[in-house]
């Protein structure tokens, strides 16, 4: 099977995983990537590169939901969700590009210590960075966005739940099978065996946790900057954007690839493509309609019927 590489920017500055809560700007390139982060990227060559040349037209824009998006809705059979770091900004984790910095941890840019090099380097301050982040997000509950999304299993004949997320909200609010191409904090996998253990009730002030099975050193089960996404995940979530009718887009500011190229899948397969996000992305002229709004108070509108 065709590996896949880590993620990679198109326009933003920085992508990987969650940010922190409080953070300032690391230095930037002109071009607006970090420079230690460079090596590991593949760079698209223009920002607009990637996007097919027809689907260059003003999408629909709404801030409430349209006629025909619940008509599109209501009539689907094969749906597909892709949802980024906007969909639990409601929940109380941070977004990556809100506000527009990156973060930096005790002096370090996240995408530093977030990195493949950092794991070989320094083990322990990679587990200390993340028990910070399993710490901050061990108290937050998923949000209307996330009931909404688990609802929508038992109404589609097919509902495909794709995530950037590595917080495990979506799975909190109880949706199953979700496919997770950045991996979750809240699992861990081995060096030595390969086994992947729940590190949830893990203390936050452990140092490098060891293998329950084999005891050799456990690392975070998250794509850190400059790895493969998890064998399989985008295979799975290409095949499901070739099938589905409707496909949704929230809270994803669709600069991380490979991930943006799903909507660019079910787009090309002919879905009808929705994206929920307050702000514009460079996905936005792809999609059939545009909502400008927050994903936790658009996503439970569309179970109801439309005032107008
Ligand atoms: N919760 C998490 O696990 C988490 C948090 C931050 C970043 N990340 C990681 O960082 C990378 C960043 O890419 P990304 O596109 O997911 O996030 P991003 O931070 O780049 O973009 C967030 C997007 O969400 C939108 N948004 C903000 N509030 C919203 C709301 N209430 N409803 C809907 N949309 C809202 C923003 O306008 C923006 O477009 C991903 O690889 C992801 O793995 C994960
Ligand atoms: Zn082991």
């Amino acid at each position: 099977m065709a590996s896949v590489r880590s993620p990679t920017v198109r326009e933003g500055i920085h992508c990987g995983s969650p940010a922190l809560p409080y953070g300032r700007a690391s230095d930037t390139k002109a071009n607006g990537y970090c420079i230690e982060s460079l090596p590991d990227r593949e760079i698209a060559s223009c920002s607009g590169a990637c996007y097919h040349p027809n689907f260059h037209m003003p999408a629909v824009a709404h801030s409430i939901t349209s006629e025909r998006v619940h008509e599109q809705f209501a009539n689907a059979g094969r749906v597909l969700v892709l949802t980024g770091a906007g969909v639990s900004a409601e929940s109380g984790v941070p977004t990556f590009r809100g506000g527009g910095n990156t973060a930096v941890w005790k002096g370090v840019p996240f995408e530093v210590i977030s990195s493949a090099r950092m794991l070989e380097r320094d083990l322990p301050a990679v587990w200390e960075w993340f028990n910070y982040r399993r710490e901050l997000l061990a108290a937050l509950k998923p949000n209307p966005a996330h009931e909404a999304i688990s609802r929508w299993q038992d109404k589609f004949s097919e509902l495909t739940l794709v995530t950037q997320n590595i917080d495990g909200l979506h799975q909190a609010a109880g949706s199953r099978h979700v496919i997770e191409l950045h991996g979750n904090i809240w699992r861990a996998r081995c060096f030595d065996c390969g086994a992947r253990h729940d590190v949830r009730e893990l203390m936050f002030d452990q140092g490098v946790p060891s293998c329950f099975d084999c005891g050799g050193h456990l690392r975070p089960d998250v794509v850190l900057f400059g790895e493969m996404l998890p064998a399989g995940a985008f295979e799975r979530a290409a095949a499901a954007a070739q099938q589905c009718d409707l496909c949704f887009v929230v809270g994803t500011s669709a600069v991380v690839y490979p991930a943006a190229s799903i909507p660019e899948i079910a787009r090309s397969a002919g879905a009808y493509v929705v994206e929920v996000n307050p702000e514009r992305t460079p996905l936005s002229d792809l999609c059939h309609e545009v909502i400008t709004g927050n994903a936790g108070e658009i996503l439970p509108l569309l179970c109801q019927k439309p005032d107008r």
